[in-house]
């Protein structure tokens, strides 16, 4: 399905990154594995799709800084021979009450969230824009789309990436170039450990329509979907893959 193909991942270390990556390489994409810091890890999602028969090399930078999505960029053409596809994954979360939020916390999570889907996205187009083709799946969150205490700033960042893809699509399609979002619901990984892994965790399952929480690999089969020709018609589309959350209202059961 996407032979030929070249796919930058931010954040392709680990959690939903990583099953991209592998999912994108599976059907013959050559990979660039971005991460910030975990370089050992980078290097073992290389392997992993070096040891399946497919083509992946690992690419430093921060997201959240402007300079390094174009280096990223520039490196995924330079050490692949091209880019077709962006992922924009990367993201963090650091939860707290409003009331309790320290100013800094709000905006580290807007520069990473947010501010890396821009950065990429902006660095990538030049490139996708002189092609006339390319295709950009930003991962963001039902979180975006709901309330939910204690994730105003994560909430905001990814409602923004919500209202950016929709934007986004619109700038890009005279271009052929095509721009969807993925919602994931909750999907156990180093991420949202506090919420899963604890007490919480059964509470939040016993609300969701379908009971359990998503593997990482179910996220990535639709991110595979929305970068591959299978999607083709469609752009500005936000795709929930959530166990039927979003279809919620969120009252809990009928009397
Ligand atoms: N898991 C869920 O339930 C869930 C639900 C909805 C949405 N999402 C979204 O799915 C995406 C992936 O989340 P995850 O659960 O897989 O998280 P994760 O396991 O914590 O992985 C996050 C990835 O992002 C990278 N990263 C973080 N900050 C970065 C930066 N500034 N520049 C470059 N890379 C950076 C990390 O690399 P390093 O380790 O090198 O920093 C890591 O590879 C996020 O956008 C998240 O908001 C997740």
């Amino acid at each position: 399905m996407l032979e030929g193909r070249v796919a930058l991942v931010t954040g392709g270390s680990r959690g939903i990154g990583r099953a991209i990556c592998e999912a994108l390489a599976g059907e013959g994409a050559a990979v660039a594995v971005n991460y910030r810091s975990g370089k050992q890890q980078a290097d073992d999602v290389v392997a992993a799709i070096e040891q399946a028969g497919g083509r992946a090399v690992a690419i430093a930078g921060d997201v959240a800084e402007y300079g390094d999505a174009d280096t990223m960029v520039a490196q995924t053409v330079e050490r692949l021979g091209g880019l077709h596809v962006l992922v924009n994954n990367a993201g963090i979360s650091q939860d707290a009450l409003i009331y309790n939020m320290e100013p800094d916390a709000w905006l580290d999570v807007m520069r990473v969230n947010f501010g890396g889907v821009f950065n990429c996205t902006k660095a990538a187009l030049g490139h996708f824009m002189k092609e006339r083709e390319g295709v950009i799946v930003n991962v963001s969150s039902v979180m975006g789309e709901r309330g939910w205490t204690g994730e105003s700033n994560y909430a905001a960042s990814k409602g923004a990436i919500n209202a950016f893809t929709r934007c986004c699509a619109m700038e890009a399609a005279r271009f052929n170039i095509r721009v969807n979002a993925v919602l994931p619901g909750f999907s156990p990984t180093e991420l949202v450990a506090g919420l899963t892994e604890k007490e919480g965790g059964k509470g939040i399952l016993k609300q969701l329509p379908m009971k359990r929480f998503g593997d990482v690999e179910e996220i990535a089969r639709v991110v595979l979907f929305l970068a591959s020709p299978a999607s083709n018609y469609m752009t500005g589309s936000l795709v929930n893959v959530d166990g039927g959350a979003m279809a919620m209202c969120g009252l809990g059961k009928p009397l």
